[in-house]
């Protein structure tokens, strides 16, 4: 990276460790990248800023130090292989999800001899939809979400790419799709309501209520996702939700407690931390 620019996003980068920030390094190299109109690789051939840019560096990174999600500040979050226009009003797709439909690729891909049926319960910026839809553009892709913001987001991420996206609640979504679904995904929203105080202040307060708090012990909506999925999947169709780290024995029960599932198991990320749980309908 050239001298000036380094000086000036280690000052940065100082700045938003002190706030807290959890990655100021990265955070700080992203904002520069996106402030000179490059990528982070890009930064070490960027010409050095105009006066009109150093001033808007140094606003976005007050806004990020203030713990505004760095993704507002840029306004895209990657996904796996797609970039999703985000903003107030939706859900930031995590880098922990990117499993979750990962896994759904594979199941849908598995689909013989017809064009996969996928749904994603809980869409918020599309960002699982899109990710199926891009990678397997065989599939039929079918998105629902609540949220009136989050469903303008989707709307804007999903247009042109063929996924049915729909606006309302998941519990009656999709009654047209019933028994004929082979892959059910969900990231639902999973933190008890009591668990406010210990969110960190990017989700708690840019991330939408609804998109994060599930009733007292979190699971709420994991109750509604096990119900809709029986209701859509075909007999051995399969389904993926991912839950808290804390949930890898609470989640997977409601389903095996269910009495209609098989093959239900719990699935950890590279960290070894359980993120999602998987079953099958049962024949
Ligand atoms: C944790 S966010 C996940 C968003 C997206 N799937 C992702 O992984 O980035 C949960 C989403 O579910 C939506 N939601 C909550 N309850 C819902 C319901 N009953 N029906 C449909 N969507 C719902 C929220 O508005 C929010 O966008």
């Amino acid at each position: 990276m050239r001298a000036d620019l380094g000086e000036l996003r280690r000052t940065a980068a100082r700045r938003l460790a002190d706030a807290g920030v959890a990655s100021p390094d990265f955070d700080a190299d992203e904002l520069l990248a996106h402030v000179l109109g490059t990528t982070r690789p890009g930064l070490v051939l960027a010409e050095p800023p105009t006066p009109l840019q150093l001033q808007r560096y140094d606003e976005l990174v007050t806004r990020r130090a203030a713990r505004e999600p760095l993704q507002h500040l840029t306004g895209t979050a990657a996904f796996r292989h797609v970039e999703l226009a985000v903003g107030p009003g939706v859900f930031v797709p995590r880098p922990e999800t990117e499993l979750l439909a990962g896994w759904g690729v594979e199941r849908a891909a598995e689909v013989q001899g017809r064009a996969p049926v996928v749904v994603d319960l809980c869409t918020g910026s599309g960002a699982i939809a899109l990710a199926v839809a891009t990678e397997l553009p065989t599939a039929d892709v079918h998105a629902v979400e609540l949220g009136e913001p989050a469903h303008e987001w989707a709307a804007r991420n999903l247009a042109g790419t063929g996924v049915d996206l729909r606006h309302g609640d998941m519990e009656d979504a999709f009654r047209d799709l019933d028994g004929g679904v082979d892959v059910v995904l969900c990231n639902p929203p999973y933190i008890p309501l009591d668990a406010f105080e210990s969110v960190e202040p990017e989700a708690r307060d840019h991330d939408p209520d609804l998109a994060l708090f599930s009733g007292d012990d979190g699971l709420v909506a994991m109750r509604v996702v096990e119900t809709v999925a029986a209701r859509l999947l075909r007999p051995g169709g399969v389904v993926g939700v991912e839950h808290a780290d804390v949930q890898g024995e609470s989640a997977p029960a409601v389903f095996s407690t269910a009495g209609r599932w098989s093959d239900v198991r719990d699935h950890r990320d590279l960290a070894g931390r359980s993120r999602y749980l998987t079953a099958r309908l049962a024949r």
